[in-house]
């Protein structure tokens, strides 16, 4: 590449704004206030200059009017996702999946109820999320047996999945993981920490789109987080969502949201349990 190339800088006018935000919104439910116009500039200006474009409409062209634009439209999804997550995020989450949630979960199968146990993680991002659900419902059930456990970890961001589902995390990243569950749960590598396959075992990564009209989930899961997602879309696009988990979620299945949401306009689907905690009505 030209050095030309490498430091070539964009803008955006209000016309090729209102284009992208439309383009982005009907890929990921994302809706971009108008606020976000340096956001959509700092984080598309590496692909109008990996393609060698003069500006934002000819990228929006490329986008939308080339047969073969499929593979570019999973990159702009990628550059526009909010992919922070960590280990143990809202550690309050865990402490309630351990000592409510999963209890029950046994206490049913000691009554007659299924040794089955699903669990989704919906926009997992890099894993961490996943893989601290993997690792609390491991230890909860290392002394039972004959347990059918999977979680399902979802997003639409192509590179964070990839990232996902190797497993590997820097020495930082890792710092919020219990110091037993480190050692129980990670390898040492020349990388960082690795995730145990006991645990990769337990995790299926797929893409999958929140805005799509059905998902193809297999049976019914008992609980559901899907935090720090919904903050991105609009009433209209959260209402929605929150149906098709309602129809995903089996009877008195549990749904977790993140710290800054709320699903007090929806009573009649989900009952309140704690701060960012539901149960499907
Ligand atoms: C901020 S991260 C949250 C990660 C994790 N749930 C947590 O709370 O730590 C939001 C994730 O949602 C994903 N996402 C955004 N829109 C999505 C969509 N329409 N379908 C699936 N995932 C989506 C993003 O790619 C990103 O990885």
């Amino acid at each position: 590449m030209t050095p030309d190339l490498c430091t070539r800088t964009y803008t955006i006018t209000d016309r090729e704004f209102e284009l992208f935000r439309d383009l982005i919104f009907r890929q990921t439910g994302i809706h971009l206030s108008d606020r976000k116009k340096n956001l959509v500039v700092a984080r598309l200006s590496k692909r109008l200059r990996a393609l060698d474009l003069e500006n934002f409409t000819e990228y929006y062209r490329f986008l939308t009017e080339r047969p073969d634009a499929s593979s570019e439209l999973v990159n702009l999804v990628n550059r526009v996702t909010t992919n922070k997550t960590d280990f143990f995020r809202e550690n309050h989450h865990f402490d309630f999946l351990r000592g409510d949630v999963l209890p029950e979960i046994l206490e049913n199968a000691s009554r007659g109820g299924p040794k089955k146990l699903r669990i989704w993680s919906a926009g997992c991002s890099t894993g961490e999320e996943p893989y601290s659900i993997a690792m609390t419902v491991h230890d909860f059930f290392s002394n039972e047996r004959g347990w059918d456990i999977k979680i399902l970890a979802t997003d639409l961001d192509t590179e964070v999945l990839g990232f996902a589902y190797r497993g590997v995390y820097p020495s930082q990243r890792v710092a919020p993981v219990p110091g037993p569950f480190l050692t129980k749960y990670f390898e040492r590598t020349a990388e960082g920490y690795s995730v145990k396959r006991q645990i990769r075992d337990m995790v299926i990564f797929r893409r999958l789109d929140l805005m799509d009209a059905m998902f193809p989930l297999k049976s019914q899961v008992d609980v559901i987080f899907c935090r720090n997602v919904m903050i991105y879309f609009n009433d209209e696009t959260k209402a929605s969502l929150v149906g098709k988990f309602h129809r995903h979620l089996r009877n008195d299945g549990y749904l977790f949201i993140g710290h800054s949401e709320s699903l007090m306009h929806m009573k009649d689907l989900f009952t309140f349990v704690r701060h960012t905690v539901y149960r499907k009505v």
